[in-house]
């Protein structure tokens, strides 16, 4: 069991522990060679429902680099494939749908699955998040959910895109289809946290990676509804996430549901904080180009970040989005070492 007093769970009750905590997202994966070995012959959504491989892949990073946290091996997309819908994740493209969900029939069929299908067939993921909590002892386990919109954006065109143009022309045609969508994927992902909040996660991060394509009136009136959804009454603390979100920044609170804010690297943190406020904790933002930079010039940012962040009511580090697949390692644990001994 995660100690209360972890740096993690402090900072996301607003405290500012002795050692600002940091993790990255996409910490467990292609980054670390003990992952790619660990992976040959296995498909990405097998891996994730094998539960020995799903825990030992959390694990690693947690090992080698001593972050603050572990997030669990998973992928947005497991929720659906445990619904059983038909997806495969494609080495180097992402999430790619057999179906694609594009009409109001298409809605409808996707949307008479009950989501309570995804609670019952999650028996793998718990197992090894059980193993896993049992393991990081003290260390937290966050774990994840993607938010409806972000679900969307890959359901409604089959595969990745680049502007999400068809969910949003979705959103904006045929309101009454998306809200069904939108809705039901809430459903799938709520359940997805309940399983591994029951299982032993500390905390749970919604993952709203593309809502920056959206306007802040749109995301208001369409996605935020549905992402407080995704995350009510789960009773464990919640980051809040997205890329590009710096123009409705505040919105991303979701009222007061989330805990954390992430920010991605546009936008410094004490200007963030200025919008948000003081009841919310700020999570980033290393930018993740930076990771390339000589140690000098990388050593220099991330004494920025923490330094900005200070302006927050508490501040988790992390980068502003994924871990780079091309990242050397000993980088991520040399900004460990850097952010646990600065002052
Ligand atoms: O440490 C971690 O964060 C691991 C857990 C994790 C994965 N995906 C593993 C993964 C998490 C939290 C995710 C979330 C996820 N998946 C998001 C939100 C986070 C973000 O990056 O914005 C999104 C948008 C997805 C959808 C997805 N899955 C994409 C775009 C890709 C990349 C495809 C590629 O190969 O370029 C995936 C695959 C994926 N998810 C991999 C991993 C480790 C790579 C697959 C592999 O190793 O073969």
């Amino acid at each position: 069991m995660a100690s209360p007093d972890a740096p993690l769970l402090r900072a996301l009750n607003g405290d500012r522990p002795e050692r600002t905590p940091v993790w990255f997202m996409r910490q467990a994966g292609r980054s670390l060679p003990e992952y790619r070995e660990l992976r040959v012959g296995t498909r990405m959504l097998d891996a994730c429902l094998t539960p020995d491989l799903a825990a030992e892949i959390t694990l690693q990073p947690v090992r080698r680099h001593g972050v603050d946290a572990g997030i669990f091996f998973s992928d947005i997309v497991v929720p659906l494939r445990l619904a059983g819908v038909e997806v495969e994740i494609e080495p180097g493209r992402g999430p790619v749908f057999a179906s694609p969900v594009r009409t109001a029939a298409d809605v409808d069929r996707l949307t008479s699955i009950d989501p309570d299908v995804v609670a019952q067939s999650a028996g793998p993921i718990k197992e090894a998040i059980r193993y896993v909590t049992q393991e990081l002892g003290d260390v937290p386990l966050i774990g994840f959910a993607g938010a409806p919109f972000t679900l969307a954006a890959y359901l409604v065109e089959g595969g990745p895109s680049k502007e999400h143009m068809r969910a949003r022309a979705m959103m904006a045609g045929d309101p009454a289809s998306w809200n069904k969508l939108a809705g039901w994927l809430a459903q799938v992902s709520h359940a997805f946290l309940g399983a591994q909040i029951e299982a032993g996660a500390s905390a749970v991060q919604l993952f709203d990676s593309w809502a920056g394509s959206l306007s802040p009136a749109a995301y208001r009136k369409s996605i935020a509804p549905h992402s407080t959804a995704a995350l009510a009454g789960h009773d464990v603390p919640v980051i809040h996430f997205g890329v590009g979100t710096g123009p409705f920044l505040d919105d991303m609170r979701l009222g007061g549901v989330a805990d954390a804010v992430g920010v991605d690297w546009r936008m410094p943190l004490d200007e963030a904080a200025g919008i948000v406020g003081e009841d919310v904790t700020l999570q980033g933002n290393i930018d993740p180009a930076m990771l390339q930079a000589p140690w000098p010039t990388l050593e220099a940012h991330v004494r920025d970040v923490l330094s900005r962040g200070e302006a927050a009511r508490a501040h988790i580090v992390n980068l502003g989005h994924g871990v780079p697949p091309e990242t050397d390692p000993d980088v991520l644990t040399r900004i460990v070492e850097l952010v646990h001994e600065a002052q």
